[in-house]
């Protein structure tokens, strides 16, 4: 309760200092439809190990079983190194990565992996709301992450790819739902 306070009055303090700096950018959202922005997708994101979703996925491993979406459920987890452990106790043990990973699992120093998909602080997303009540598959809006070696940001996570989205689904539009200025 505490942290989800704290965290609304920060993405407010951030939202208003948006607001106050860019009145240009501002005055560009309100009046701009939702369907003009042309999407590029990203670069592939380095990553401290050549760890593949493709490889893994490919072993029979779910989404869910390593990002898990604990309650209140805005996040996707990471898996811890435990979880990578199970295996990699025994398996490509001569791997100088994979000694990196089982070096981390037993200080329990989880590895630093740089992000893929990440919205502003002001912004409110739920993924507990998307894939458990609306049932939206993760390919939705990561893409076809089971056959990637390497991820990359290949879908948008913009305003108006969200709103887009909203109004394809009969989902609310008000700037309060995603931008919670209370
Ligand atoms: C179900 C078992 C299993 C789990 C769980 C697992 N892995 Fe793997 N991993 C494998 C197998 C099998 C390979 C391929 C080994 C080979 O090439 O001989 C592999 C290969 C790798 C490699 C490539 C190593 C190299 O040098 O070629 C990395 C890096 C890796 N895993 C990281 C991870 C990370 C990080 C996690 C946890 C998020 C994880 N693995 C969880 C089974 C697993
Ligand atoms: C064995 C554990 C494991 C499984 C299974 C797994 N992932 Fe991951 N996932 C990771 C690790 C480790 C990272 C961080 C490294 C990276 O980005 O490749 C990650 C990163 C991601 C990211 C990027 C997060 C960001 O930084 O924005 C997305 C999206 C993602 N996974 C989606 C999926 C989806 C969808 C599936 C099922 C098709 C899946 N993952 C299956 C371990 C896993
Ligand atoms: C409706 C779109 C949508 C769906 C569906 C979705 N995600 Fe995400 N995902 C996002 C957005 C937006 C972010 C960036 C959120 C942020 O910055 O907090 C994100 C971020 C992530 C991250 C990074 C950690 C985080 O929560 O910020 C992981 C891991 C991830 N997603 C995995 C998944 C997996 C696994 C699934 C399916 C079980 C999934 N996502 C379904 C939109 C989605
Ligand atoms: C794939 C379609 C889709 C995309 C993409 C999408 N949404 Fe949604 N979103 C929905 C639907 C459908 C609902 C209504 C879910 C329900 O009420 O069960 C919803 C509901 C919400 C809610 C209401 C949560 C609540 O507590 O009721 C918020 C906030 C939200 N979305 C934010 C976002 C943001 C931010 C993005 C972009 C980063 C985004 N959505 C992208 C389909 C989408
Ligand atoms: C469904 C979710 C959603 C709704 C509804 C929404 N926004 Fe946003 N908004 C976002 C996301 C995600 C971003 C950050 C990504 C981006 O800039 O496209 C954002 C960014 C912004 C920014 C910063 C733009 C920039 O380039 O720095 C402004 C200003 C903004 N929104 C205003 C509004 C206003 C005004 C409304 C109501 C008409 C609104 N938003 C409704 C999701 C939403």
């Amino acid at each position: 309760m505490t942290t989800r306070f704290r965290a609304a009055q920060l993405s407010l303090a951030a939202f208003a200092a948006v607001l106050a700096c860019a009145p240009l950018v501002w005055a560009q959202v309100s009046s701009t439809p939702p369907t003009q922005t042309v999407f590029e997708p990203g670069e592939p994101v380095e990553q401290p190990l050549p760890y593949s979703h493709k490889l893994h996925v490919g072993l029979g491993l779910k989404c869910r079983e390593c990002h898990t979406i604990p309650d209140p459920g805005d996040f996707a987890t990471y898996p811890p190194e435990s979880k990578c452990a199970t295996c990699h106790v025994a398996v490509k043990t001569d791997s100088p990565h994979i000694q990196t990973l089982m070096a981390a699992a037993e200080a329990g120093k989880p590895i630093e992996w740089n992000r893929v998909y990440q919205v502003p602080e002001y912004v409110y997303f739920s993924h507990a709301v998307h894939v458990i009540d609306a049932e939206f598959e993760c390919a939705e809006c990561h893409g076809d992450v089971g056959s990637r070696e390497v991820l990359f940001q290949e879908k948008p996570i913009s305003m108006y790819s969200c709103m887009g989205c909203h109004t394809r689904h009969d989902a609310p539009n008000d700037c309060e739902l995603c931008h919670d200025t209370h």
